[in-house]
């Protein structure tokens, strides 16, 4: 916490966490990784500041309060036009690219690919042609492989599966830097990051730090595909269990259920507490879905083992048998 940021050991472990990541999500040499700041929220303003020009128009894909929150700020920018909405699904499915309005001049794309508090993951990349597909992946980035070439740009907020809070990663394909408003200020201009390595004022050197030593740990159980494979156990053991029980259930649509992110219900929600209780006094913590929607939610992200899914499930069959 000591180093200079301009230190030759803290450039090293910039360079090295850079590296890493770009090995493990194979990111092609045209791509700039940048480290920022400012959390996945500041995104949504950074990108129609760098990316909408002012009498332009952008496209958004509403899939839940993620989109939503990008959807509100970017309008405050230039025109938004909400190419497809997940609303007449309840939020409970994603309406297929054949539903989509999408326009031809729209300066880009933008979706989530991943609803961290609804619980809806796309399996799929939309397919926009020549315009820019922008990608908040701050729930879902390392899960699994992804095709970055399919995209313009990826963001994640750090705090799921790269390190701690306090650092963003964007991964811009170079052709889209250079492109900010005049008022756009400098600090959050995509090209003076680029120029100046994430470093034009001081980065969370910490964050940083810590994002590379997971970024390594990554690659010491294989990497992408290795900790997909287990990603897949631990999502398929959880809604199996869920959707054989009576008393436990998920509305999403099952070809777009959230791999990291299973948000369930209990029949009777005067259950909830005790649930909940018995939970925590099994150190089984954090199942208390987001205030907007209630229920239960697991988040099952990369640092969760299977272990834990396991004991989840055993728990809550024990309390089904008990309450069902
Ligand atoms: C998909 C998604 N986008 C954006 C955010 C906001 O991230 P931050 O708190 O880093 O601004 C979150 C946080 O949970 C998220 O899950």
């Amino acid at each position: 916490m000591e180093m200079s940021h301009r230190s030759d050991e803290f450039v090293s472990i910039a360079t090295q966490a850079e590296q890493d990541l770009r090995d493990l999500l194979n990111i092609p040499s045209n791509y700039k990784v940048l480290f920022l700041q400012g959390g996945a929220s500041q995104q949504f303003a950074q990108i129609p500041l760098n990316l909408l020009p002012e009498n332009g128009s952008a496209d958004y894909i509403d899939t839940g309060i993620w989109s939503q929150k990008a959807i509100e700020e970017a309008s405050r920018y230039g025109h938004v036009n909400v190419a497809a909405t997940a609303k007449p699904y309840d939020y409970f499915a994603i309406p297929g690219q054949n539903e989509w309005n999408l326009s031809k001049d729209a300066a880009y794309v933008h979706y989530a690919p991943n609803e961290t508090i609804g619980g809806l993951e796309f399996q799929w990349i939309p397919e926009t042609g020549d315009v820019p597909l922008l990608a908040d992946m701050s729930s879902d980035i390392l899960s699994r492989p992804v095709d970055i070439s399919r995209f313009g740009m990826i963001y994640a907020g750090a705090q799921k599966n790269i390190g701690p809070s306090g650092i963003v990663v964007n991964i811009i394909r170079e052709d889209l830097l250079g492109k900010a408003r005049a008022l756009c200020p400098t600090m959050l201009d995509y090209k003076v990051a680029a120029d100046n390595g994430s470093m034009y004022n001081t980065p969370p050197t910490l964050a940083w730090y810590l994002s590379g030593l997971v970024f390594q740990w990554l690659k010491e159980q294989g990497g992408v595909e290795a900790i997909a494979k287990l990603n897949d156990v631990k999502q398929r053991t959880l809604y199996d269990f869920i959707d054989a029980s009576g008393l436990y259930s998920n509305p999403i649509n099952k070809s777009d259920r959230s791999w990291m992110n299973v948000p369930f219900r209990l029949a009777d929600d005067r259950l909830d507490k005790p649930f909940l209780a018995g939970a925590d006094a099994r150190g089984l913590l954090n199942l208390k879905g987001h205030r907007s929607v209630g229920g239960m939610r697991a988040s099952i992200y990369n640092a969760v083992d299977i272990t834990a899914v396991n004991a989840l499930v055993a728990y809550m069959a024990e309390f089904e048998k008990e309450h069902g």
